[in-house]
């Protein structure tokens, strides 16, 4: 997987970089690269954004700006680029991310994440150079950087190779292997600690019933919390 990230701010992913599962990922191979529009700005100064028409608050990032860019690193209009893989725009009335939404993005080849900046992107971005719009939840972020993050992290641990347990991501929160529902909770040692214990059939080594024990608590919490169940 290719995943490039269309931000003003790239040094914001050196840290992000530098996580196991994410390091973990590019050392099998996926790769996590990062343009600044400001490198390939057609407006002098390095201006990429402007005040929007019919006045308001913020900036806006300049479409043409955004063309320049994605011409400059992909060589090919941006209009076609949205055909060949999946370019998407962060922004919080996006298509909302879930394990479903993730799961359908970790099978690409190649993504591209748009990151818009102060009141955001010109429309046109959306409207011509994007094939989705992301949103990771209804509140608002001062960028699209900290969801470009999020998705990344939610699309490379889903990588074989990334989590140091091959089955880690399989029977997760939301997954299917768990109906939709959020994960069973977990314990380990010690197996009593200030007089809380942890549940008797987790210690018992029966692998049906601690089985059966797990999926009737994750339908608990997912019928608790108003949650998806799948089925
Ligand atoms: Cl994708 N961008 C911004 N700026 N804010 C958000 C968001 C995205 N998703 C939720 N809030």
């Amino acid at each position: 997987m290719q995943l490039d990230v269309v931000t003003l701010f790239p040094e914001w992913f050196d840290w992000f970089r530098g996580q196991r599962h994410v390091t973990n990922a590019l050392a099998a191979g996926h790769e996590l690269r990062c343009l600044n529009p400001r490198a390939h700005t057609p407006l002098s100064g390095g201006q990429v954004d402007d005040t929007p028409f019919g006045g308001g608050a913020g900036m806006v990032l300049r479409v043409d700006v955004m063309d320049a860019a994605l011409r400059g690193f992909y060589g090919v209009d941006p209009v076609e680029l949205r055909g060949r893989r999946r370019v998407l725009a962060l922004t919080p009335g996006g298509r909302m991310l879930d394990d479903r939404f993730v799961n359908e993005l970790a099978q690409e080849e190649a993504i591209t994440l748009l990151c818009g900046r102060y009141e955001g992107f010109d429309e046109r971005i959306i409207q011509h150079f994007a094939s989705d719009a992301v949103s990771i939840g209804r509140y608002v972020l001062s960028g699209g950087e900290l969801a470009a993050m999020v998705v990344c992290d939610a699309v490379l641990r889903k990588l074989p190779g990334s989590l140091g347990h091959a089955d880690s991501a399989l029977e997760e929160s939301f997954s299917e292997a768990l109906g939709g529902d959020p994960e069973y909770p977990h314990y380990t040692r010690p197996a009593e600690y200030r007089g809380w214990k942890v549940p008797e059939v987790l210690l018992s080594g029966h692998h049906a019933e601690i089985r059966n024990w797990r999926r009737a608590r994750s339908r608990e919490r997912g019928a608790s919390s108003g949650g998806g169940s799948l089925s």
